[in-house]
C-alpha cells in the first residue's frame, strides 16, 4: 500500500476534490483505493461524497483494528470519526498524534494499492505530525495559476525537500484558460515557477451546477486524467 499526500499550502485550491477524483480515477483502472481525511481544520470529504448525514458505524474487529467506512468501493477513514470538529483546532501535539494514529494505523485497510491522504492546509505542526505518524514518502501538489497560491506552494515544496518527501508532480486546478470539455492548456506560469516538477494534468474551473455531479460521476473530467497516473 503506497501512501500519497495530496498537498498544498493554501486552502480552497481543491485538495479534497482532487483526492476524491484521483481515487475514482484509479478505482476505474481496477486499483483498490483508500482515503484518509486528515484535514483537522475542516474534515469535509464525507460531504463531498454525499455521505455527510448518512449513518455509519465504526466497527472494531477482533484484531483490534477498525473497519474503514466504504463508500462506493473506496475505503475511508476520517478525523471527523474521532473528534468533534469544533474541538479540532484546540489540539496540542500529543492529542493530534494519537488521533492521526487512530485513523490510519488502527484501521484494517486490507489490500489497498494506494492510500490517499487529504491534507490540511499549511506547513505547521499538524502537517509535520501527519507526515511523521503516517510515514508518508510521496506527495502530489495541487496548484492554482495565481500569484499568492504559487508563493504558498513554494513553502510546501521547500518543506518536502527538507523532509525528503518525493514529489510525483503538480496538478493544476481551477484553470481559467479552458472550459470543461475543451482541450486543456497547462499554465506556463506554474511550469516556470516549478521547473523541477512536472504538471501531470490540469482541470478547469467548473460551473457550480456541474461540479458536484462531476465529482460523484467523474464523466467529463475523466478525459483530463493521464492514462497512467501513479502507476
Ligand atoms: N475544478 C473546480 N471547479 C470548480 N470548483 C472547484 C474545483 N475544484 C474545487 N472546487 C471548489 O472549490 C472549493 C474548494 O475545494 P476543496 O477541494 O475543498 O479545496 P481544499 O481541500 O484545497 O481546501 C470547493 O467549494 C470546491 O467545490
Ligand atoms: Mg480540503
Amino acid at each position: 500500500m503506497e501512501k500519497i499526500a495530496i498537498s498544498s499550502t493554501k486552502g480552497g485550491v481543491g485538495k479534497t476534490s482532487l483526492t476524491v477524483l484521483i481515487a475514482k480515477h484509479l478505482q476505474s483502472k481496477g486499483l483498490k483505493i483508500g482515503i484518509v481525511d486528515a484535514d483537522i481544520y475542516g474534515p469535509n470529504i464525507l460531504r463531498l461524497l454525499d455521505f455527510k448525514n448518512k449513518q455509519y458505524e465504526l466497527i472494531l474487529k477482533e484484531n483490534n483494528l477498525f473497519e474503514p467506512v466504504v463508500i462506493d468501493g473506496i475505503a475511508l477513514s476520517s478525523i471527523s470519526f474521532v473528534i468533534n470538529q469544533s474541538e479540532a483546532v484546540a489540539w496540542r501535539g500529543p492529542m493530534l498524534s494519537s488521533a492521526i494514529k487512530q485513523i490510519v494505523t488502527k484501521v484494517d485497510w486490507g489490500n489497498l494499492d494506494f492510500l490517499l491522504i487529504d491534507m490540511p492546509p499549511g506547513t505547521g505542526d499538524a502537517y509535520l505530525t501527519i507526515f511523521d505518524e503516517i510515514k508518508i514518502k510521496k506527495s502530489l501538489l495541487v496548484a492554482v495559476d495565481d500569484e499568492l497560491s504559487i508563493d504558498d506552494l513554494k513553502k510546501t515544496d521547500n518543506l518536502f525537500n527538507k523532509l525528503n518527501v518525493s514529489q510525483i508532480g503538480i496538478i493544476e486546478n481551477l484553470s481559467e484558460k479552458f472550459l470543461l470539455g475543451d482541450k486543456p492548456i497547462l499554465s506556463k506560469k506554474i511550469q516556470d515557477e516549478f521547473p523541477n516538477h512536472k504538471i501531470l494534468f490540469s482541470l478547469p474551473r467548473i460551473p457550480k451546477s456541474q461540479f458536484y455531479n462531476e465529482i460523484r460521476k467523474i464523466s467529463k473530467l475523466k478525459d483530463y486524467f493521464p492514462d497512467k497516473l501513479l502507476t
